[in-house]
């Protein structure tokens, strides 16, 4: 009886039931009909469905191939779909420095400069060397042309709930972080040449959707490069030099400490670039490398937190507390790289003392 077709009066009797019972089992339904003298099985019940919503989905099928046909204008609609994204993207270009991925410095000098490129301070955490912090501002601080670079995680800010236990380990509440984080860019704001964000200021944003950083860091006082990969081109009297932040980078190797940089050199769409910096893995260090006939550098900022429960407990040893220097010069495009600011410091002085000889 499965295959036979249905009679009208069979299928005016079935969708009543149904409509009248919808919680019912085939079988159920199987009964009522037999009742009545048609002898349909569960499974003839079943097929009868089944086919009813194949014939719905063919039928809507039909009705919109009729609207897209008729209805629909693929060219209009994506013309609109460009237009709505254009004015969506002026939006963003304009209030939003995500954008603005090239910042220009000219610093007017005929004299070498140095910068010490800072980052991942954790301000707050217990092992944060904050004394030798405190020095190393101080120091470049007080000299003419030293400047200081300053990447992300400037404080620990552990407000996220899987690591708030970690707040716990420190004295510094993380609203003092802030304010610690805020008297270091007002008493060396002169001695800055850019200020970044890592992931550890990003916190604010996950946990309150708006960016405590971007805030505090005044925009007039500071080039800030924000949490996206960005570049300062900084002009040295007549030297441009191409710098390429970015707190952290793919393709990094545990056997080839600087492969990252390289590989971003490599892919990046901006050319050309002399110096490629990262961050966040708190291992400092420097490399030499050689791209298109010249030379470009490769520096891991170090940390100012020299120990790490966490990373000892993966099997990481001690942070080391290289900060890269780099001396560039204003005459010629020449670039001297240093493990330690306070070897700068001596450059630059060695520098001066021949000069005046
Ligand atoms: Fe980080």
């Amino acid at each position: 009886m499965a295959g036979n077709l249905w009679s009208d009066e069979e299928v005016e009797f079935i969708k009543k039931l149904r409509e009248e019972h919808p919680d019912y089992t085939n079988n159920q339904l199987s009964d009522l009909m037999k009742c009545k003298g048609y002898n349909r099985s569960s499974e003839s019940i079943r097929h009868f469905f089944r086919g009813n919503i194949k014939k719905s989905k063919v039928i809507f099928e039909q009705n919109s191939r009729e609207k897209f046909e008729n209805g629909f204008d693929p060219e209009q609609y994506l013309q609109e779909l460009c237009k709505i994204q254009d004015e969506k993207f002026n939006v963003f270009r304009k209030h939003d420095n995500i954008f603005q991925k090239i910042s220009k410095i000219n610093i007017n000098t005929d004299k070498p400069i140095a910068i010490s490129f800072i980052s991942d301070v954790h301000l707050g955490n217990p092992f944060c060397d904050v004394a030798r912090l405190k020095k190393t501002l101080d120091a470049i601080h007080n000299e003419e042309n030293m400047y200081i670079a300053l990447g992300g995680d400037t404080i620990d800010n552990f407000i996220i709930q899987k690591l708030i236990s970690q707040t716990d380990k420190t004295d510094i509440a993380v609203y003092k972080q802030w304010m610690l984080f805020k008297y270091i860019l007002e008493e060396y704001q002169d001695s800055f040449l850019y200020v970044g964000l890592g992931n550890h200021e990003e916190f604010t944003k996950k946990m309150a959707l708006i960016s405590a950083q971007d805030i505090f860091v005044d925009k007039n006082k500071f080039i800030y490069t924000g949490s996206n990969g960005t570049y300062v081109f900084v002009t040295v009297g007549n030297e441009e030099y191409r710098i390429s932040i970015n707190h952290k980078l793919k393709y990094n190797s545990v056997l080839n400490r600087h492969h990252a940089h390289k590989r971003k050199y490599d892919l990046a769409s901006i050319g050309d670039l002399d110096i490629i910096t990262m961050e966040h893995l708190h291992e400092g260090g420097l490399e030499t490398f050689w791209r298109h006939g010249k030379k470009r550098l490769a520096l891991s900022c170090g940390t100012f937190k020299l120990f790490d429960e966490f990373g000892e407990s993966l099997g990481y040893d001690h942070a080391n507390n290289i900060i890269p220097t780099v001396i560039l010069y204003p005459d010629s495009h020449r670039m001297v790289a240093l493990e330690y600011y306070e070897d700068a410091i001596i450059y630059l002085k060695g520098l001066e003392h021949s000069v005046e000889k």
